[in-house]
């Protein structure tokens, strides 16, 4: 069956995997990517298929209702996977605002385009809406979040991802809109921007340079390679039930400083330095405002009722992951200009 697809967010970190997922997949399809290209976005994530036929680039912004209005009418879309979004957790603590209006006025503009375009008609029509399980708050040692786990957010960017989920439901409750939501443990792969933890450390380990670490390195994450995740989004796009929440994740509680140490034993032997060379670039940092202690993921239902299971193992995702940041220098490179490095001196303050 052929569809017209929004997806937003495409030119980011996940939303890259998930656009070239669709492109390849399904020739059929036609794949319509909105992004605002922030410092987030980057066209180059998506260079081996931005010249196929199902494939269209619609550089706005999802805060601009007029051109979503727009785009609605242009394309009839019969589809919505939403991933736009300000997410980085240590950008909302510096700049709240930023996270308001793309997270929760954003995803409300495309609800009601949708509303209104699909105009009560919703046969064969899905918005599907991506969010965190930074939503369920933090956990202790014990226990995992479900989908019934109540709602405790805690950074301004957690916040507007729980604001915008409610917003979801209650297009799903008021207007019947046929909604779908899901909700990630924390991502790791190829084309992750380099002020996430994991690309941050092995470039830093690369160029010899400090590996900042928040507090004492017991945070805990539940660690999903990002390709896993895109297949998981196809099929909760394709076979999820309307209305219906998953949650999806990788089983892969690492600490801070464990991962950080895998990561440093690896690229010793990738790069040709003796063990334990890299790990003494590990330095410890004043810590996050409010850091949550340990997500993890109860993922049962997507496995008992989609049959999604991960395709990778730690250990083999977090090798790829390696080895395609020191093969991709030039990608990294020219993401680190000028500003970055601003971004990076204010960000960091020695404990
Ligand atoms: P990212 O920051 O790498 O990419 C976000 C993309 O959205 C960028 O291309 C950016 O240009 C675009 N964008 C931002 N503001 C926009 C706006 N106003 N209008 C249009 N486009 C805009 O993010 P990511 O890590 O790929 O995350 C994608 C989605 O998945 C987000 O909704 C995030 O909350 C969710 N998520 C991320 C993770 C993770 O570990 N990275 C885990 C679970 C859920
Ligand atoms: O859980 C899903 C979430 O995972 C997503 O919703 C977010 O979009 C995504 O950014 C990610 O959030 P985290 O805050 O967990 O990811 P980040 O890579 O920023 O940090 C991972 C852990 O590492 C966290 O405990 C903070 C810590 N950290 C992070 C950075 C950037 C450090 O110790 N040092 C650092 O320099």
């Amino acid at each position: 069956m052929q569809k017209t697809i929004l997806i937003t967010g495409g030119a980011g970190f996940i939303g890259s995997h998930v656009i070239r997922l669709f492109i390849n997949k399904y020739p059929d399809y036609k794949i319509v990517n909105l992004d605002a290209l922030t410092y987030a976005g980057n066209l180059e994530n998506l260079e081996d298929i931005s010249s196929k036929d199902n494939y269209r680039f619609e550089k706005g912004d999802i805060t601009d209702a007029e051109l979503v209005n727009t785009l609605f009418k242009k394309y009839a879309f019969d589809g919505v996977i939403h991933l736009a979004a300000e997410s980085h957790v240590d950008r909302s603590i510096s700049d709240p605002g930023t996270f308001i209006k793309t997270n929760i006025l954003g995803t409300v503009n495309l609800l009601n385009a949708a509303r209104n375009f699909w105009k009560d008609n919703f046969e064969n029509k899905r918005f599907y809406h991506i969010s965190t399980d930074e939503v369920y708050g933090s956990l202790g040692n014990e226990g995992f979040f479900s989908e019934t786990t109540a709602y405790d957010p805690r950074s301004p960017y957690s916040a507007s991802k729980a604001s915008s989920d409610h917003l979801v439901r209650a297009y799903l409750h008021t207007y019947k809109l046929p909604v779908v939501i899901t909700n990630c443990s924390n991502n790791y792969g190829p084309n992750q921007f380099p002020e996430k933890l994991i690309p941050l450390a092995i470039n830093n380990i690369k160029h010899n340079k400090p590996i900042p670490i928040y507090g004492k390195g017991e945070n805990i994450r539940d660690w999903l390679y990002v390709i896993d995740h895109a297949n998981a989004v196809d099929l909760v796009f394709h076979k999820g039930k309307n209305g219906e929440t998953y949650n999806i994740g990788g089983n892969n509680e690492r600490t801070n400083i464990a991962l950080i140490h895998k990561l440093c034993e690896i690229a010793d032997r990738k790069l040709g330095r003796k063990p334990g060379v890299s790990s003494k670039l590990i330095t410890f940092v004043k810590d996050r405002a409010g850091h949550d202690l340990r997500y993890a993921i109860d993922s049962s239902k997507i496995q008992n009722e989609l049959g999604w299971k991960p395709s990778v193992t730690f250990d083999e995702g977090i090798e790829k992951t390696i080895e395609w940041y020191l093969q991709n220098e030039g990608w990294m490179n020219r993401i680190i200009d000028g500003s970055y490095e601003k971004y990076y001196e204010n960000q960091y303050e020695k404990r």
